[in-house]
């Protein structure tokens, strides 16, 4: 995407009222208001709360939106000019129960109280990201003890991915753990019973392995 139509997009960010864009700071030191209350102040409604982490387009977040009226959803991205296309979706086709933040993943628990978030769903996220000048994968085990802290008791964590290697690494990391895994699988559309919300959406990334044919992985899994 060229970088005039990128600051477009940052432009009409600004405007959208289901985009959010917190300050780094407000974040870090505690200050930012819709921590604990995002139910209350932002969707005005007791309704459970879905995240997508790295939702670039927010295909999930918008989909998901669409079929359950009775749950809120939050896309997060630090990529403004990707999520701009689900916020635009969202709000021209009026989906009051979706918004997208800029933010990093990794603040999540800064983003987010305790118990405030209902599930999880990580959609082909990047093999490895960058925090604390280290490299992490996103169902690490400092990740998951993230994801932990503001999921409710029972929480439910969706992965899905084309990756062999994460899909492997965290079905090893959740095994014998306080993790309990609900469903996991190797190539969700050579199986009958994968769950329909994990083969009736695409994600943008996912139509790309689909087109190289990869096998896509999936896990579903509980904080106990
Ligand atoms: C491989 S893409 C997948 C995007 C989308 N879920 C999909 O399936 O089409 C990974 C996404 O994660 C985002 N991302 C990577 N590291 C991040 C971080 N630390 N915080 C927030 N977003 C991040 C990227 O900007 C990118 O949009």
């Amino acid at each position: 995407m060229g970088s005039k139509n990128k600051l477009k997009r940052f432009r009409e960010n600004e405007t959208f009222e289901n985009v959010i864009q917190p300050e780094r700071e407000e974040v870090l030191n505690g200050s930012f208001a819709l921590k604990g209350n995002w139910k209350k102040d932002y969707f005005k409604n007791e309704n459970p709360l879905v995240l997508e982490l790295g939702c670039g387009k927010g295909e999930y977040s918008v989909s998901l939106a669409k079929e359950y009226k009775d749950k809120n959803f939050i896309g997060i991205d630090i990529k403004g000019a990707r999520f701009w296309r689900g916020a635009k979706t969202a709000l021209e086709e009026k989906l009051a129960n979706v918004a997208f933040v800029r933010s990093q993943i990794e603040l999540i628990d800064k983003l987010f109280d305790v118990n405030e978030v209902d599930e999880i769903w990580i959609t082909f996220p990047d093999p490895q990201i960058k925090y604390k000048r280290t490299k992490h994968r996103l169902t690490n085990l400092d990740f998951l003890q993230k994801y932990k802290k503001v999921l409710k008791k029972d929480g439910i964590i969706h992965l899905k991915t084309d990756s062999e290697f994460m899909h492997g690494y965290t079905l090893g990391l959740l095994h014998g753990k306080e993790y309990e895994v609900l469903y996991a699988h190797h190539d969700v559309y050579s199986n009958e019973y994968s769950p329909k919300e994990v083969t009736s959406i695409q994600t943008f990334y996912e139509m790309q392995y689909l087109e190289q044919r990869k096998p896509i992985t999936y896990i579903k899994f509980k904080l106990n």
